[in-house]
């Protein structure tokens, strides 16, 4: 008999079908939120689960399933799932990191490109026929070469930012719980910093960490206090790590140059004051978004799922302290 698994949404096709293939496979909803009270009665007679970052999956889910074995995530964040819990269960839980990193560090690079020179406010300029000839200044943006970007959380995907920030003529600092070694700070061009001193001194500041209850709010109002008022801030990780009424005031008042953000506090909410300023540029949650990337999670996610229903150990379990 085939494993029974749980599918929350639609993944591409070509892996839909290659999953539904290999297991007994039930589609939760088309939509992209499923409902709580939908989760927890599909989820009771399976054995696996492929989930997503719009789903939680916490104990109630997890104690709903007695024969669950193993959660798949087709996201690199896990952030949703409750990991300590599900490993006390001796639930694997899988992640689908590596393949989403180019992708994530491109839109981060466009997102920094897209808030410094005003990319989406010149944009909605010309299609509001108000484009009437060249200026000395219009849409004065900032210039890149020569400043300073601060990286919050130095992991694969952070990393891949510096490569790209180097032919900017940035200057690269980070801030990460866990310091390089001083061989591998020189390899890469980068300089350790506290997170504080970070803020104080970057002109551009981007978030990499994972949400954890440590980066809870981590961008506070008191933090967003000590960036400069020319500084930009952007935001590919988790919404939840930026206080979002606090970043609304900051940019409000001029406090904070700009910001660009893929990620929300509440998403799919979005602050409603942010969709009236124009000194922010809003994505919604695309940063691995492309044809090449997505694809690979969907198979990536599928092929975790079938090796920890046959018993095997998957390539992408995530621990407890693991970090995206
Ligand atoms: C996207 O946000 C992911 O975690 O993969």
């Amino acid at each position: 008999m085939k494993p029974r698994v749980l599918l929350t949404h639609p993944l591409l096709p070509e892996a839909m079908d290659y999953l539904a293939s290999q297991v007994d496979l039930e589609l939760a909803t088309e939509e992209m939120i499923l409902p709580r009270k939908e989760l927890l009665a599909r989820i009771a007679d399976k054995q696996g689960l492929l989930c997503f970052l719009t789903d939680t999956i916490d104990r109630e889910v997890m104690d709903r399933a007695p024969n669950l074995k193993i959660i798949s995530n087709c996201a690199v964040g896990v952030n949703n799932i409750d990991l300590k819990y599900a490993w006390s269960r001796g639930l694997l839980v899988t992640n689908t990191p590596d393949v989403l990193t180019e992708a994530t560090a491109d839109l981060t690079l466009g997102l920094i490109l897209a808030t410094t020179r005003r990319l989406v406010e010149a944009d909605r300029f010309c299609r509001e026929g108000r484009f009437r000839g060249w200026k000395i200044d219009l849409f004065l943006g900032l210039e890149l070469s020569g400043k300073t970007l601060g990286l919050i959380g130095f992991g694969r995907i952070g990393r891949a930012v510096a490569r790209r920030a180097r032919a900017f003529n940035l200057r690269i600092i980070y801030h990460d719980p866990k310091r390089l070694e001083a061989s591998l700070e020189k390899e890469l061009g980068v300089e350790f910093r506290s997170l504080d001193d970070l803020l104080r001194e970057a002109d551009i500041i981007s978030i990499h960490a994972s949400l954890t209850p440590e980066s809870h709010h981590l961008i506070s109002a008191e933090r967003l206090k000590l960036m400069k008022n020319t500084a930009v801030l952007v935001n590919v990780a988790r919404g939840p790590i930026v206080d979002e009424k606090a970043l609304v005031e900051a940019l409000k008042t001029g406090q904070l140059w700009g910001a660009g953000l893929d990620v929300y506090e509440n998403e799919p909410a979005i602050e409603p004051e942010l969709l009236s300023l124009d000194n922010v540029v809003l994505l919604p949650h695309i940063g691995s978004a492309t044809r090449e990337t997505r694809r690979k999670m969907c198979f990536m996610a599928v092929e975790n799922l079938l090796r920890g229903l046959r018993g095997e150990r998957p390539a992408n379990l995530v621990e407890p302290a693991d970090k995206a």
